[in-house]
């Protein structure tokens, strides 16, 4: 059975406050829940991705809570004559456990392809760091059908082939469904993330393809949470903007089965 995974992508929100007060917030739920167990502590690992400027103090508030760390990109060296880079290694140094890796707006912001988020992922596993990649199709693409086999050549083009399903996170994030409050379906959501899961299969055999976390990304919310946790497949949640809040985003954590 594997341990589903709610992830919190701050995006490009957050000074020290609310930042800090956010992390400390979230990080005493987690002490209460485990020592008093009030309330009941959520049936999930816990994962919080700031902005760079936030890592060290988060990671600060975060200590002893169980949540653990993850940034938002990261380059494909680990060092080097790359102004305003920050590489897998920098993050790992910074407490990180994981790195958001071909997030759709990096996509769309700065032209990331499938080629150079694999880079990434293979810079990040090295680094030791478990990278989420993420891919998703567009409106237009699941208008005329073509969502699952645009998604199957982000799969193929953005993880590395060595790959295992323990090393790595998937996230499957319809681009239509990111910050607009609409949902995919879990009919759809299960039907991707069981397409996801056959091709990993294909590469790593059925045991490692089992071991892998499909995390479902785009307008995740208390009120979507728990009918999204119960499908098939998903072992998870990248959470944009109900991660800003900690009552939402505990809710979220809340309704793992
Ligand atoms: P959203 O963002 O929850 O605000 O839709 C999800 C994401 O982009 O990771």
């Amino acid at each position: 059975m594997r341990q589903k995974l709610i992830a919190g992508n701050w995006k490009m929100n957050g000074l020290t406050e609310p930042g800090l007060s956010l992390a400390e917030e979230l990080a005493q739920r987690m002490h209460r829940a485990v020592e008093l167990n009030d309330p009941e502590p959520p049936n999930c690992d816990l994962l919080l991705c700031p902005p760079f400027t936030l890592l060290a103090p988060v990671w600060s508030a975060l200590a002893g809570s169980g949540i653990s760390l993850g940034g938002q990109d990261c380059h494909t060296e680990i060092s080097g004559a790359h102004t305003g880079d920050i590489s897998a290694m920098m993050l790992k140094d910074a407490g990180c456990t994981h790195v958001i890796l071909g997030h759709s707006e990096r996509r769309q912001d700065h032209g990331e392809t499938d080629a150079g988020v694999k880079a990434k992922a293979q810079a990040a596993v090295e680094a030791g760091l478990v990278p989420i990649v993420c891919v998703g199709e567009s409106e237009g693409e699941r208008d005329s059908g073509s969502a699952l086999s645009v998604i199957a050549g982000q799969v193929a083009g953005s993880l590395p082939s060595l790959v295992t399903g323990e090393e790595a996170v998937l996230a499957y994030e319809p681009i239509w469904a990111i910050g607009t409050g609409k949902t995919a379906t879990p009919e759809d959501v299960a039907e991707v993330h069981g397409a996801i899961r056959a091709l990993i299969a294909e590469r790593d055999g059925e045991a490692a393809a089992s071991n892998l976390r499909i995390l479902y990304g785009g307008s995740v919310k208390p009120e979507n949470a728990e009918a999204l946790m119960a499908t098939a497949d998903v072992d998870g949640a990248l959470v944009g903007g109900a991660s800003l809040k900690a009552d939402d985003f505990w809710a979220i954590a809340a309704s793992c089965p």
